[in-house]
């Protein structure tokens, strides 16, 4: 434990500006400094530090506090691992108080674990540089041959193991750590006879540290070429150590991946090192396995853009084919980029610095779609099956993407790549993504409110989705093809100004006026949000319903500007074609008309039945103000018809 007196001196030495400019980079202004918030995605910046107050704080999520607060938030660390971190930053000696009996008894074994881990890891450091002087020490010369540099070893706490039965053992045992703990990490394997043996033997030693540091694993490499041995030994999954959810050189990758915004992401151990030498920091390894969802949400709290390096080979390029779909499917901005045959990371760092490195990512990076649209484009080029399954496989990966305008933009390029309608290609991506909403049954949308206005057709059993859903359809095809375009434009007297009514609004507020909407919910909440949205600059009604996050959205949306409901073409009196959307000042109030009419027709007629019903119970009082009401919609009606028929007579 930490003693108070110490922790109140580590308060005292974190200044904020040092300790978030660590991972952020700020900038002056006034009194205090701003930056990119780490927390999220932030585009400009909305992350204040205060020296004055010695706190940050994100005006967009609302993520800061003291330094202490945000080394735990950023770096995921409990309390007073913060402060065991602040205290390592700022040089100040940390008095751990005795643990009192009880406090040691209640020491979990997830902490044990680490101790035994920890100094596992100084051991085989140890062995690796114990004869460091007579050049007998195999681990070393295997990393230096490999062009490791002594810092780069150090800086990775590699290691080695020595090649005997259970050195490892006796040594820790002696130095009184329990048996117990050395099986539950795997450092040791016990047989039932009662026989001990170490796992790593004469191995180079990888420690694979957590967010914060601590080791959680090992892998150990062969020194030579081996048929009969793995590779590599890996650390068991432990109570500590889950595969999947560490990356490989996060660690120490953080800080870098912060601040070049882009992590790239490698297969191995030794490629991590390699760039690392090479000068490249940002870089992280799965480590031979695809990624997983934890990995994944672990990186993200670092940066959204990933640029995964792969050999240039048939088997590099499929394992950057591999596990990708996840990356997008978690929103992130996935790039590849090959090296060239018969290089990998580790090669290719270590002839090439890191300028150069980043010269030829920067020059090869495709993003992901291209690359993979591209790359069976050529697998299919005399092969008009193969075509066909290529379309529907990229189809599908760009469906998965969760950004209506990223989903956008690729269907455009795709769509120019394989030669596609734009379209259709669309079209296909709405189906896939609402046969996926379909099949996850907690994203099925809640049942659509059943509340229908007063005046109308009393409950009818199951109701269909509206009585009068070609009406709405009609009016509502206008809303997603035409909605943001400009209906007509007045000027008002009073102020001079020019107001300008946008076909969404009009449609809105001509039924609003008239107390009518539309009965079918799907189609009321589009109305509802083209209108709203309809006067935003660059605001195009048809991409925002066709990349609705709503699945039933989009999929009305593709309905409704696909062929089949095109309309014919308009003859004019001079017998030219009119394109439809030349004609909206005509055709949106005729269909408008043609809903109201349709509207009042129903209720005039449900009313009726419900005069008849009480003539029947002889309920005479409540017949009167409902016949009233019925001949004030005869009056509606036969306006309404009268405006249709001119309508029909002069426009058309
Ligand atoms: N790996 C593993 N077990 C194996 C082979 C590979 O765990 N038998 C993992 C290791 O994490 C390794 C990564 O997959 O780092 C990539 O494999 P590979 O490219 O074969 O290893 P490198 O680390 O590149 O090793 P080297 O360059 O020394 O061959
Ligand atoms: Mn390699």
């Amino acid at each position: 434990m930490i003693d108070q007196a110490t922790i109140d001196r580590i308060r005292d030495a974190a200044q904020i500006t040092e300790v978030v400019s660590d991972f952020v980079t700020l900038r002056r202004r006034g009194v205090n400094y701003v930056g990119l918030c780490p927390f999220h995605a932030d585009k400009s910046p909305s992350f204040y530090v205060s020296p004055a107050k010695n706190i940050c704080k994100c005006f967009a999520c609302g993520s800061g506090g003291s330094p202490v607060n945000f080394i735990m938030q950023h770096e995921q660390l409990d309390y007073f691992d913060a402060l065991r971190y602040l205290a390592g930053k700022y040089h100040i000696e940390i008095r751990e108080r005795e643990l009192t009996d009880e406090e040691k008894a209640a020491r979990s074994d997830r902490e044990s674990l680490f101790i035994v881990n920890h100094w596992a890891q100084r051991y085989f450091t140890e062995q690796l540089w114990a004869q460091a002087e007579e050049a007998s020490s195999v681990g070393l010369r295997y990393f230096l041959e490999r062009g490791f540099r002594p810092d780069t070893i150090r800086k990775f706490q590699l290691g080695y193991s020595p090649d005997e039965r259970d050195a490892l053992y006796k040594k820790a045992i002696q130095s009184g750590y329990r048996q117990e703990f050395l099986e539950k990490t795997g450092l040791i394997i016990a047989y039932e006879n009662g026989k001990v043996s170490d796992r790593f033997r004469a191995r180079v030693m990888f420690p694979v540290h957590t967010l914060s540091g601590k080791v959680v694993a090992f892998g150990g490499r062969i020194l030579r070429k081996d048929d009969k041995a793995a590779k590599y030994m890996n650390s068991p999954e432990s109570e500590i150590y889950h595969k999947g959810k560490e990356l490989y050189g996060l660690f120490l990758a953080k800080g870098a991946i912060v601040k070049a915004d882009r992590c790239y992401l490698v297969e191995g151990y030794t490629d991590v090192i390699s760039m690392h030498q090479a000068g490249i920091e940002n870089v992280v390894a799965s480590s031979g396995t695809a990624l997983t969802l934890l990995q994944i949400r672990l990186l993200r709290r670092f940066t959204e853009n990933i640029t995964v390096l792969y050999d240039g080979d048939a088997a590099g390029i499929k394992a950057a084919l591999r596990g990708i779909d996840l990356l997008l499917e978690e929103g992130l901005n996935v790039k590849v980029a090959l090296l060239p045959d018969g290089e990998d990371p580790d090669s290719f760092a270590r002839s090439r610095n890191a300028t150069e490195f980043a010269e030829f990512i920067r020059r090869n990076e495709t993003d992901f779609i291209r690359f993979k649209t591209r790359l069976l484009l050529a697998d299919a080029a005399n092969d008009p099956l193969g075509r066909a399954a290529l379309i529907n496989d990229v189809i599908r990966t760009i469906a998965l993407i969760p950004d209506g305008i990223l989903r956008a933009l690729y269907i455009r390029e795709c769509s120019s790549m394989m030669d596609i309608g734009e379209s259709d290609l669309l079209e296909k991506v709405n189906r896939i993504r609402l046969s996926r909403e379909e099949k996850r049954p907690a994203a099925l949308p809640a049942a659509p409110p059943a509340a229908l206005p007063a005046a109308l057709p009393e409950s009818s059993p199951a109701p269909p989705a509206s009585p009068f859903e070609a009406e709405e359809l009609a009016l509502l095809r206008y809303v997603v093809r035409y909605g943001e375009r400009i209906l007509y434009r007045y000027v008002e007297e009073d102020t001079n100004q020019e107001v300008r009514i946008y076909v969404a609004e009009y449609i809105r507020s001509e039924l609003e006026q008239d107390e009518m909407t539309f009965l079918n919910p799907l189609y009321r909440k589009m109305l509802e949000e083209a209108s709203a949205h309809c006067r935003e600059e660059g605001f195009v009604a048809s991409k925002y319903f066709l990349y609705h996050a709503e699945a039933l959205v989009g999929q009305t949306a593709t309905d409704l500007i696909s062929e089949k409901y095109q309309l014919s073409r308009y003859h004019t009196r001079y017998r030219e074609i009119k394109r439809e959307e030349d004609l909206l000042l005509q055709l949106v109030p005729r269909d408008l008309l043609g809903f109201k009419d349709a509207c009042v027709r129903q209720k005039i007629t449900a009313i009726g039945r419900r005069i008849k019903e009480l003539q029947e119970s002889g309920d005479w009082e409540q017949v009167i103000p409902l016949m009233r009401e019925q001949d004030d919609l005869n009056v509606i009606k036969k306006n309404l018809n009268k405006m249709i028929g001119e309508r029909i007579i002069l426009k058309m």
